[in-house]
């Protein structure tokens, strides 16, 4: 026995063709009604089990084409079809010549009982198919209004879809922050003068990326590195972080690993953004002397060049525990100054920028910062 298939979802063809497969059935299947009428034609089958709504031609125009051609209209014909389906579509479907209207999603074995029993049926030598019972004005009238009621409620399902993907883009979004503040929080628990700087450092970053022109997703990833960047620091001894004077050389290069210790911990993330990489270059430098891989210029990612200038910014005109700040205009001097050989230029003239002509003023946090 012989079975064409008629859906364009590929699922659903997929499930119904191993389903009858399975039965013992050999199976042709089609993804729109016209592929259907073409295989019929040349492989004409037992029976044919039809979608409605297809693209090309749909399962109604497909039932009518097939009670109209002398070579299949003695075949049977079995609608079997999906969601957007009401007690109207079965009538117009019996009316247009079908022989069974199913609807999904069918206990398997019940499809195969109807399956079986229609085919059982057909080959009986009394088995007439279901003539077309509706006139030609009249058939196109209805055919249109129940197309066009499924076509709307295909549009109905589709926008309750995309309200839901919101809804969970949403809820992931939040769950992101969620999860960096908690791992900035970790920070905070053990050194209130990172905490108060990864905040003020990130808002900044944020300001000069949106000062810059980059799209929201790519400013959303450089705030979110802007909050845990010195995570790292969790590495670094708490004496050594609250030092009220200058670091040894070994106390130094203690503090330097914190960009690689915090690349550790993140990089396994799936983070949108590319936090970890953002962090692991924040203290690089263009002209190669920072760490801790000494990368130069465009080696360098831009949220990390934008990170870097945001950074020094907030640590020169905050106070820590081994300096007195310098003021905002000494550290807009200095990422000046050194604009295009240290620090990136675009962003250290965005940074110029956003203080000196938005009013931009890092938030106070109430904790002093550190580098
Ligand atoms: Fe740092
Ligand atoms: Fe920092």
């Amino acid at each position: 026995m012989h079975v064409l298939v008629a859906d364009d979802d590929q699922a659903s063809r997929y499930l119904l063709t191993t389903l009858l497969r399975g039965a013992g059935y050999e199976v042709l299947a089609a993804k729109d009604g016209l592929e259907a009428l073409e295989l019929a034609r040349t492989h004409p089958p037992d029976l044919i089990v039809s979608d409605i709504l297809m693209p090309g031609m749909d399962g109604y125009a497909l039932c009518s084409e097939w009670r109209a051609d002398p070579e299949l209209k003695d075949i049977p014909f079995a609608f079997y079809s999906a969601n957007y389906t009401e007690p109207d579509d079965e009538r117009f479907a019996l009316h247009l010549g079908a022989d069974l209207f199913l609807v999904k999603p069918l206990d398997p074995t019940e499809l195969m009982m109807k399956i079986e029993s229609l085919l059982m049926l057909a080959k009986r030598d009394d088995f007439s198919p279901h003539e077309p019972a509706v006139g030609e004005q009249e058939m196109l009238k209805e055919y249109n209004a129940r197309l066009v009621n499924k076509l709307e409620r295909q549009l109905e399902e589709s926008r309750r879809t995309n309200e839901e993907l919101e809804r969970t883009a949403t809820r992931l979004r939040e769950t992101v922050d969620g999860a960096v503040t908690a791992i900035a929080k970790i920070v905070e628990a053990r050194d209130p003068y990172t905490f108060g700087h990864q905040q003020r450092v990130s808002a900044l970053a944020a300001a000069i990326a949106r000062e810059l022109g980059l799209i929201n997703d790519e400013v959303e990833g450089i705030r979110i590195a802007g909050l845990i960047h010195d995570i790292g620091k969790v590495y670094v001894p708490a004496e050594i972080l609250s030092k009220p004077r200058r670091l040894t050389d070994i106390e130094f290069s203690i503090v330097k690993m914190h960009p690689q210790v915090a690349y550790d911990v993140l990089a396994p993330i799936d983070f949108p953004w590319p936090i970890a990489d953002y962090i692991i270059q924040h203290h690089e430098r263009l002209d190669g002397s920072g760490y801790p891989n000494g990368l130069t210029d465009s080696q360098i990612l831009r949220g990390s060049r934008i990170l870097g200038v945001a950074d020094v910014v907030e640590a020169m005109s905050s106070h820590r525990p081994y300096k007195v700040a310098l003021g905002i205009d000494a550290a807009l001097d200095e990422i000046t100054a050194h604009a295009g050989e240290l620090y990136d230029k675009d962003a250290a003239e965005a940074c110029v920028t956003v203080f000196r002509e938005r009013g931009f003023t890092l938030p106070d946090s109430g904790m002093p910062g550190g580098n």
